[in-house]
């Protein structure tokens, strides 16, 4: 038994009394004892009683009905009727203020006991049914998704904030009509009408669609008449509510606007396209600076030599033959650029361009030869220790001697930049286990620690006329290979740069 704090509305004392005692024995509390409707309204308010036991003749002007009204009103509190009449008159104006009771009299206690029993029961279940629908309209109320319940014609019963801002309705407006005439949708491609949604699933069950986009027109946006391009594109799904004995009573339809979907969608699209194409332009970028500094080399050659050209035909009587050996240096050069470009190119692509085999130690050797004349105007001592026959690389021949040359160029720069009387450049070349290894050492001012990962990103440079593209090229190369390039601290305070490549291809 629920034990309730009881409020007894009674005019006649002795009644009253009576039923105090009468609910006392039953173990519940009375706060408090009015005769009249006034008093009643008042004590129901500050004592916040469970019931209110209320007869409908009082004491004063009000009678208990009208008391019970404004009980309810203010309080919810629920009441029980005692009376000793009952006319239909009365009982009419009592209903409605939808009492939890009615206790005729005379009454027994066993009568009382179980009227009591069943209104408090009722006002706990009332009250959580009250708790649960505010959880659901608070829930509906919060999200962005439109939900509009239907009844089992297929009208609106109740549509929540989202539904009201998409389909421009309010409920009070929607409530009863149509779903047709709220939920306005056409086929998204061709504009044609589409049927409700709620009627197909009532009419379908479990073989209607789970989902459909469309396009939901505005309110008032006129008949669907196959040219619509306005109104949101939403995604519907709608489902069947089903009552205890399996038979549909309504509809629930659930939509969501994908319009700010498909825009992200679309921005992302655009985004990734563009970045597509920066990463075009940043290669493309590299390899125009790959193009320049590598041919630039063969270019400062063929000016030099041309000069040189031009110096012999000046003089009277031209010496034919030195002028032709220096031309065919000039055409030399000319085709080494071409290789040159066209080496850069399957850099590119990462591809070896003309794979054969290739011996390091003869390469190394001719591209000395190449840059012999800025050894010398820059005093350079070069000592070599190159292991002679094979094993060979597998690569492209004119990619290795980029690699060389730009070594042995920056070791030029840096020795020449360094003031010490100790002006040297030392390569080796070994092999063992299936790998050829090669070390460029100078007597240059070396490489910070904190540099060692830079100096390899392509563009950076701390030379004034620098392109900062060797070491960048370098590694490609090498790495096109199968091979690594290191740069560490020399034991005599220059710079080592060594590469080590698998003799066969793919480094088996
Ligand atoms: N042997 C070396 N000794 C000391 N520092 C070096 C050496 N080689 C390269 N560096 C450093 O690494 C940087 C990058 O070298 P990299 O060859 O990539 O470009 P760069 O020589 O500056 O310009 P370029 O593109 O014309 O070759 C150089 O600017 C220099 O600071
Ligand atoms: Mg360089």
């Amino acid at each position: 038994m629920i034990a309730a704090r009881i409020l007894i509305v009674e005019d006649d004392r002795i009644v009253a009394r009576d039923i105090q005692h009468q609910l006392s024995r039953m173990g519940h509390v009375v706060v408090g004892m009015s005769a009249s409707g006034e008093e009643a309204v008042r004590l129901a308010c500050s004592q916040q009683p469970d019931l209110v036991l209320m007869d409908i003749r009082l004491e004063g002007e009000m009678d208990g009905i009208e008391a019970a009204r404004r009980i309810r009103d203010a309080q919810r509190i629920p009441i029980v009727f005692l009376t000793a009449y009952a006319n239909d008159e009365v009982v009419h104006r009592a209903s409605l203020t939808e009492p939890f009771g009615y206790l005729l009299k005379p009454f027994e206690e066993p009568q009382m006991r179980t009227v009591i029993q069943m209104a408090l029961y009722k006002h706990a279940s009332d009250t959580r049914l009250r708790l649960s629908e505010r959880r659901y309209a608070a829930t509906l109320a919060s999200i962005r998704d439109g939900v509009i319940l239907c009844n089992r014609d297929g009208r609106v019963d109740f549509m929540n904030r989202a539904a009201e801002t998409m389909t421009g309705w309010t409920a009070a407006d929607a409530a009863g009509q149509p779903l047709s005439a709220v939920f306005v949708v056409v086929d998204e491609e061709t504009s044609k009408p589409l049927e409700d949604f709620s009627a197909v699933v009532l009419r379908s069950g479990d073989f209607a669609p789970p989902e459909r986009q469309s396009r939901l027109l505005p309110r008032g946006g006129g008949e669907a008449d196959g040219n619509a391009t306005d109104g949101l594109v939403v995604e519907e799904r709608c489902s069947a509510i089903i009552d205890d004995r399996g038979d549909p009573v309504g509809s629930i339809l659930v939509f969501r606007d994908l319009t700010q979907r498909r825009r992200i969608a679309e921005a992302l699209r655009t985004a990734q396209a563009d970045l597509a194409h920066i990463g075009r332009l940043t290669m493309m970028g590299e390899l125009a600076a790959a193009v320049a500094h590598e041919v630039n080399q063969p270019l400062m050659a063929i000016v030099t030599n041309a000069g040189t050209c031009l110096q012999h035909l000046s003089q009277p009587q031209p010496d034919l033959e030195k002028t032709r050996v220096v031309v065919e240096r000039i055409v030399r050069d000319a085709q080494r650029a071409g290789d040159v470009v066209r080496s850069i190119r399957a850099l590119a692509r990462r591809t070896p361009a003309d794979p054969g085999w290739v011996d390091i130690s003869a390469l190394i050797a001719e591209t000395l030869e190449l840059v012999r004349a800025e050894l010398r105007r820059a005093r350079i001592t070069v000592e070599t220790d190159l292991q002679a026959g094979p094993p060979w690389v597998h690569g492209d021949r004119v990619q290795l001697q980029q690699l060389v040359l730009n070594l042995v160029m920056n070791a030029i720069e840096a020795i020449s930049a360094a003031d010490r009387s100790e002006r040297l450049l030392r390569i080796v070349t070994g092999s063992g286990d299936g790998w050829i290894r090669v070390r460029v050492e100078d007597s240059g001012p070396g490489i910070a620690e904190a540099d060692v990962d830079s100096i390899f990103r392509a563009l950076y440079t701390t030379k004034p006329d620098g392109l900062g593209m060797g070491l960048s090229i370098s590694r490609s190369i090498v790495e096109l290979h199968g091979g690594r390039l290191t740069a560490t601290p020399g034991i005599s305070g220059g710079s080592v740069f060594e590469f080590m490549m698998p003799v066969s291809p793919g480094g088996q």
